[in-house]
């Protein structure tokens, strides 16, 4: 049998934060042994936690107390999850990585440093291999590894599969997401009640540029297209939800293209995550529904195994013969942020790359 091994949770009060203890406290085989964080340390963590998701604090974690984000303090930790805010996160991530921490972050900080994977793992797996890298460049004996914005695994997950069977020349996204993603105040509510929230350039561009490389590490497995080839776009908004990411996707293509068909490869798309049976990856990273009006937010958020983990696809519709259209709905604080860490943390246990220090 597996050793049982000790997760580190940073920033564990925060609405990834309390994703992570809620899966991890069911895990086979991680723990979540410290929570870190900052003014509640000290505090009973059932005490001052938002619980802001499904059922309740689980009873062997309410009365940990919040702990230092210190590494010195963590001596028999395995393993750091990090889903600090932007800017926060990196340093302190550096600092984990440099004493020999393995850190799996959430955050923006260190996602295009050219030695750090960006990893969903039924996608891009192979990208683990960075982390060589990474130790030796840095001469680190821990590692970061990161996951994407939780908007880019909305549209990358279901763009796999058909940028491996299908010559795909454009990509047209528009995004209405949720609060979650934005943290606890978040955002004032006369900025959002009654209003769809334009994200912005800046969010806009960043979405491209991550779907871009998740694409281009598909590649590998892909003669033909390049993803330079393709056009890609995003228009991203909030809107008044509190969890899951909403999104619509055009889809051009170089040659005729069948919508069944196109479904079909969504229907049946796995990755490595599956065959290693890893224990947070759902049987299907893709659901697909052919019920008009699906996926909605209320109630397809949670779809999958571990509930939240797969991303549910509906709403296809061949708009003429090179041109399709797609909705996709991905749980934002789940498979696109703590359930993405578990499983990316499975993976590279599996792997390898988590020894005891
Ligand atoms: N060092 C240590 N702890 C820190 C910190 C730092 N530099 N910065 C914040 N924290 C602590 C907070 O003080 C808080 O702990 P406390 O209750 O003990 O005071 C804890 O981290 C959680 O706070 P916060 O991160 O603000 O929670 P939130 O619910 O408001 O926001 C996220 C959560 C995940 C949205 C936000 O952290 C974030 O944007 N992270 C980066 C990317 C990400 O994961 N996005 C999610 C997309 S769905
Ligand atoms: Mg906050």
């Amino acid at each position: 049998m597996r050793r049982t091994l000790k997760a580190a949770i940073l920033g564990a009060t925060g609405l990834v934060g309390i994703e992570y203890v809620r899966m991890l406290a069911d895990h086979p085989y991680i723990k979540p042994a410290y929570l870190a964080g900052k003014g509640s340390v000290g505090k009973p963590y059932g005490e001052i936690v938002r619980w802001q998701t499904v059922g309740n604090v689980p009873k062997e974690i309410a009365n940990q107390e919040v702990k230092p984000t210190d590494p010195k303090l963590m001596d028999d930790v395995d393993i750091v999850f990090s889903p600090l805010p932007q800017g926060a996160a990196g340093p302190v991530e550096e600092q984990f990585a440099k004493l020999g921490f393995n850190v799996v972050s959430n955050s923006p900080d260190h996602r295009f440093d050219m030695d750090v994977p960006m990893i969903i793992p039924e996608v891009n797996p192979h990208t683990v291999t960075l982390i060589d890298e990474q130790r030796k460049r840095r001469d680190w004996k821990g590692f970061i590894v990161t996951t994407p914005l939780c908007t880019a695994q909305g549209a990358a997950i279901p763009l796999t599969p058909i940028y491996q069977n299908f010559k795909m020349s454009g990509v047209m996204i528009t995004t209405m997401q949720s609060l979650s993603g934005a943290g606890y105040p978040g955002i004032a509510s006369l900025d959002i009640v009654d209003n769809a929230l334009p994200l912005g350039d800046g969010y806009d561009a960043k979405t491209v540029k991550e779907i871009t490389r998740i694409l281009s590490e598909v590649k590998r497995n892909v003669p033909e297209p390049g993803v330079n080839e393709i056009t890609l776009d995003a228009t991203t908004h909030r809107i008044a939800t509190i969890h899951g990411h909403y999104e619509v996707a055009y889809v051009t293509f170089k040659e005729d293209t069948d919508v069944r068909k196109v479904m079909d490869s969504m229907e049946s798309f796995k990755g490595e995550p599956q065959d290693l049976k890893l224990p947070t990856a759902p049987e299907k990273p893709i659901l697909v529904t052919t019920q008009d009006a699906r996926p909605q937010v209320f109630f397809d958020r949670w779809a999958g195994n571990p509930p939240g983990m797969s991303v549910v696809v509906g709403r296809l519709k061949q708009v003429n013969p090179r041109t399709i259209r797609f909705v996709s709905l991905i749980h934002n604080t789940v498979r696109g942020a703590a359930g993405g860490g578990v499983l990316t943390a499975e993976l590279l246990i599996e792997k390898g790359y988590i020894d005891k220090r």
